[in-house]
């Protein structure tokens, strides 16, 4: 009688040999203890790509890609359900995957702990992921936390003839065996993959929809199997000591803001309870970027965002879309598009970003970064725009045209152009002062500007002087101004502290700055992480460490709240 067919490690085997039957030849059957439906009855229609119907879960291309910076392809970033079931288990445990129309690039994943992702790069987890090929193998690639890549790929070969067709994982210590409809395939080294006792999945279609029809889970050896599902949107908020309270006893309304990401909000309860006790404004950090809801030509998924406004709206947090008309952020397609038809492209994109969340969404930076870098862009009558995609094809008309046409798809929201460095005098001041004046003169509807003031140097500092002074001479444009992404270097946390403050103090001093808003809450997610680095290497930029302890920045900024 065979028992299971895992060729190593024999302890594996020795173990299975009390725990594994088979009742038909060459299939493989575990005894288990309590099985768990991972699909019916839970939330898979909140996953990015995903629909749900009758048959299943229904995944569809989205081709979602990071890009980097310099506008280059990084890494694949495809959808996880995070506002769906999740495991926590001890020792061995199978699940069982059935798959339908799934015989060439259906790819299922299983994560220790939901990636984190940034604007640029994706923190991959230890991960198994398992991609089916051309109707006749399988591929199963493990990443083991230390890297943006697999550290083992292994292609099985599979004749994925039937339709449904079962495939199992099983883990069995350091090892994974798969198998297909009761065969064995073959194993693979878990690495780290079901080392920290959770699993988060996700799923992708690289080529047509498939379905997952069912997924079950059910333990192999003695220890613990629990099915978790994602705890309530709504949490209770009542500090009077809040930010978000202490702002809304002031007479000139202020909104507290935040950068926030999906993933944590979703499944990081101490996140979630800061981002929601403390803030009444979020800004997407980076869920509502072009690459993310925009992957593809005709490829549009608001999922992760919608999760951000529903879990804001559901405590009166009002969301700051981030951003429409950027530089950056931009998937390939995009950046690929000949000039002659970008002004369609972004039109289209406007509108259909702006109406998707009408009503739901209050304020927008339409157009994020148009300063030039280079300081010949602010030499010989150039007005310091910079060159991307969307000026290299309709030169400064397309901040007009972006403005225009965010205000036609949603009249009531409030309007912004978001930039850095211009809290300091110099050419970019000078070159945004002189912007805001000419689409004033030409009538666009533009409401306000956002300072980003990311103060991300030990020898920079925002003179608190100079920046009510440009709010004020934005003010008298009739133009609002907002903080809209400060972050201040954390090494001396007293002069971090004061930083925050004197920033917040000029913002509470001057009636039209509409918000004061930070980029990102904890430094866990900070976006001064360094890229690519594993274990990560945490920036100390924001008001909350890594463990979520508040800074003396949070009292500081608590105290200039104070009536
Ligand atoms: C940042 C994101 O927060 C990071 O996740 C990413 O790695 C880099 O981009 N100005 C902006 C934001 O307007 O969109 C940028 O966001 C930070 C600078």
């Amino acid at each position: 009688m065979r028992v299971l067919i895992i060729k190593r490690p024999i302890a594996a085997v020795i173990m299975c040999g009390i725990l594994c039957l088979n009742t038909t030849a060459g299939r493989l059957v575990a005894l288990s203890f309590g099985d768990i439906d991972l699909l019916n009855g839970q939330d898979w229609s909140h996953m990015a790509g995903a629909a749900v119907d009758s048959e299943g879960v229904n995944v569809r291309p989205l081709g979602r890609t990071i890009v980097n910076q310099d506008g280059s392809d990084n890494q694949v970033n495809p959808p996880i359900n995070t506002r769906g079931p999740h495991l926590a288990f001890t020792g061995n445990i199978r699940l069982s995957a059935t798959f339908n129309n799934a015989s060439d690039g259906a790819v299922l994943f299983l994560y220790a702990h939901p990636p984190i992702i940034y604007d640029e790069w994706r923190a991959e987890p230890p991960t198994l992921r398992i991609t089916t090929l051309g109707g006749s193998h399988v591929q199963a690639a493990v990443w083991d936390g230390t890297s943006d890549m697999p550290v083992e790929t292994r292609t099985f070969s599979a004749p994925l003839t039937d339709d449904p067709f079962e495939l199992t994982i099983e883990r069995h210590g350091s090892w994974i065996a798969l198998a297909l409809n009761g065969r064995s395939l073959g194993n693979i080294r878990a690495h780290r993959t079901f080392s920290e006792g959770t699993l988060w999945f996700g799923m992708d279609a690289l080529q047509h929809s498939w379905t997952l029809r069912a997924l079950r889970a059910s333990r192999l050896s003695l220890g613990r199997l629990a099915l978790l599902g994602t705890p309530p949107l709504t949490v209770p908020h009542d500090d009077p000591s809040a930010l978000r309270s202490l702002a809304t006893k002031r007479d000139a309304p202020l909104t507290i803001g935040a950068a926030v990401a999906v993933h944590p909000l979703l499944t990081d309860e101490s996140y979630r309870q800061l981002a929601v006790g403390q803030f009444s404004m979020w800004t997407p950090e980076n869920d509502f970027k072009p690459q993310f809801v925009h992957p593809q030509p005709d490829v549009y998924d608001f999922t992760e965002g919608d999760s951000i406004v529903e879990a804001a709206r559901a405590h009166s947090i009002a969301v700051h879309g981030h951003a429409l008309v950027f530089g950056e952020a931009n998937p390939r397609w995009m950046q690929q598009t000949p000039p002659s038809e970008r002004r369609q492209v972004m039109v289209d994109h406007i509108r259909t970003v702006v109406d998707h969340y009408n009503g739901r969404v209050s304020e927008w930076d339409v157009v994020n970064e148009p300063l030039s870098d280079d300081p010949a862009d602010y030499q010989n009558g150039n007005y310091g725009l910079r060159r991307h995609l969307w000026f290299e094809a309709l030169g400064e008309a397309y901040i007009a045209l972006a403005f225009r046409t965010a205000h036609e798809a949603d009249p009531q929201a409030k309007l912004y152009l978001n930039e850095y460095g211009i809290e300091h005098e110099g050419q970019r001041w000078s070159a945004l002062l002189a912007l805001i004046t000419r689409l004033q003169q030409a009538n666009v509807p533009i409401d306000g500007v956002g300072f980003q003031t990311h103060v991300h140097s030990a020898d920079d500092h925002v003179d608190p002087a100079v920046l009510r002074g440009h709010i004020q001479q934005l003010a008298a444009l009739g133009v609002s101004s907002r903080i809209s992404e400060l972050d201040v270097h954390g090494e001396d946390q007293s002069l971090q502290a004061s930083e925050y403050a004197q920033v917040a103090a000029a913002c509470i001093a001057e009636p039209t700055c509409t918000s004061y808003s930070t980029w990102g809450i904890t430094d866990r997610y900070g976006s001064t992480t360094q890229s690519h680095t594993y274990p990560l290497a945490l920036g100390n930029d924001l008001m909350w460490d890594e463990s979520d302890t508040p800074k003396a920045a949070y009292r500081a900024v608590q105290s200039e709240l104070e009536p």
